[in-house]
This record gives C-alpha cells, structure tokens and sequence, in this order.
C-alpha cells in the first residue's frame, strides 16, 4: 500500500469542523473522536493520516513536507507567510484581523509614535508600514486586550470573532486589516509526487463547502 496522505490540522475548532468535513466527504474518522492523548491518527482506512498540531507548527511541518497537507488559519499564514501553495479557503474559522483601541481614544491624532501590542507582529508591522506610520510593535502571547487597559499600548492588532471580548472590555476596532478563514495549504513538493489524490481529495472538498 501506498504511504498514505498525511494532514497536519490545527488543535482545536479547526479541527473539528475539518473532521466534520471530512465526514461529510465519506471519510472514517472514528480514530480522531477516540484519539485520547495521540497525535497522530488513521483516518479513511489507513489511507490518510490525521497529524494534531498548533498552527504555526502546521506551517512547519507542510513546509518541511513531513505533512503533505494542512489546514491553518489565514491569520498564521499571514503572520509566518512561508513556500507552500495554499489552494483552498475551507469557509470556516471566519474572523478578521482588525486594530482596536480603548473605546473614544483619539489613535490617529497626535504626532507621538504609537504603541501597538500584538501577537502578529508582522502582520501588525505591514499593516501600519503600508499606512506610512511609524509605529512600536509589543509582542504578547495571550489575551492581548489587557495590553491597552494596562496602559502598556495605544492600540491592539489582534482576531476578531464575536467582538465580545473587545465589548465586555470597553475596547473597539477602528480598522478592519483582512478577513481570515481556515485554508487548505500543501507542500510544493507532495503537490507534484501525490498530485491525483491530491486533487481528488480537493476535488470532494470544493464540492462540500
Ligand atoms: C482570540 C483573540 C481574542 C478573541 C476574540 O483569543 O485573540 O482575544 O479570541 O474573540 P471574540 O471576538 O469572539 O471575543 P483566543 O481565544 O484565541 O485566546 P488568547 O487571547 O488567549 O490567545
């Protein structure tokens, strides 16, 4: 038997709705629903196999082609960019990159060099170098809303789902930067060595979403 196709999807709800997909599409998954702690599991009758990983780790290992596929937010493609071909947007995952502030704060006024807390600083940098404004860019790891309440920044580049944390912390977006959904990425080399059932398999995806 062939070596079978190998997807890295990222933890969490993303991994969900693509193995809800993939049902969808036909494909066993019985061994991601009883997966425990394992990592890497069976699906589709050992013809492919299920690799759980973090997004920024699903971007390494389809680019080192350890994984064939990978399904990742637009959001990390955008931040670690990459040489992979991202060939699908799945339609699930919806959320926005967007710049946000304390509500009423005047961001754009003044001459001072703002500081923005983030956990994309590249796609923070871009953003406002493509604006013409110098800015300072602080990296932070999680719940990145706490950085304006705290007075350690001016403004926020963060995800934007619901808007409820932004709410309930009396923050607002004042920018909108780019829509993110998850994407279908594939090693440039699998693309070529395992190009029909590659294909077939985007095939019956382009079909079901
Ligand atoms: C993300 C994001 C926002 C929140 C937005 O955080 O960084 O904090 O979700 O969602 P909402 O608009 O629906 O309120 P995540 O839950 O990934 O946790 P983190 O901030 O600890 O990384």
């Amino acid at each position: 038997m062939n070596k079978p196709l190998r997807i890295a999807l990222t933890k969490g709800r993303l991994e969900k709705d693509t193995i809800a997909l993939f049902e969808k599409l036909g494909i066993d998954c019985t061994a991601v629903h009883e997966k425990g702690r394992k990592l890497i599991l069976p699906v589709a009758d050992g013809k492919m196999e299920v690799v759980l990983a973090k997004a920024a780790d699903v971007i390494t290992y389809v680019e080192h082609g350890v994984c064939d596929i990978g399904v990742v937010g637009k959001d990390t493609i955008m931040e670690m960019k990459g040489k992979f071909f991202e060939l699908v947007d799945l339609g699930f995952g919806k959320c926005r990159f967007a710049v946000a502030t304390k509500k009423g704060s005047s961001f754009y006024s003044g001459y001072n060099v703002k500081t923005i807390a983030t956990k994309y600083p590249n796609v923070a940098r871009n953003y406002f170098e493509s604006k013409g404004m110098d800015v300072e860019i602080v990296k932070i790891e999680g719940s990145v809303e706490l950085a304006p309440l705290l007075e350690l920044s001016d403004a926020i580049v963060d995800i934007v789902e619901t808007g409820t944390t932004l709410k309930e912390n009396g923050l607002e977006v004042i920018d909108t930067i780019a829509p993110i959904s998850a994407r279908l990425i594939v090693n440039t080399v699998s693309m070529k060595l395992k190009q029909q059932e590659i294909e077939a398999l985007i095939k019956m995806i382009e079909n079901n979403i």
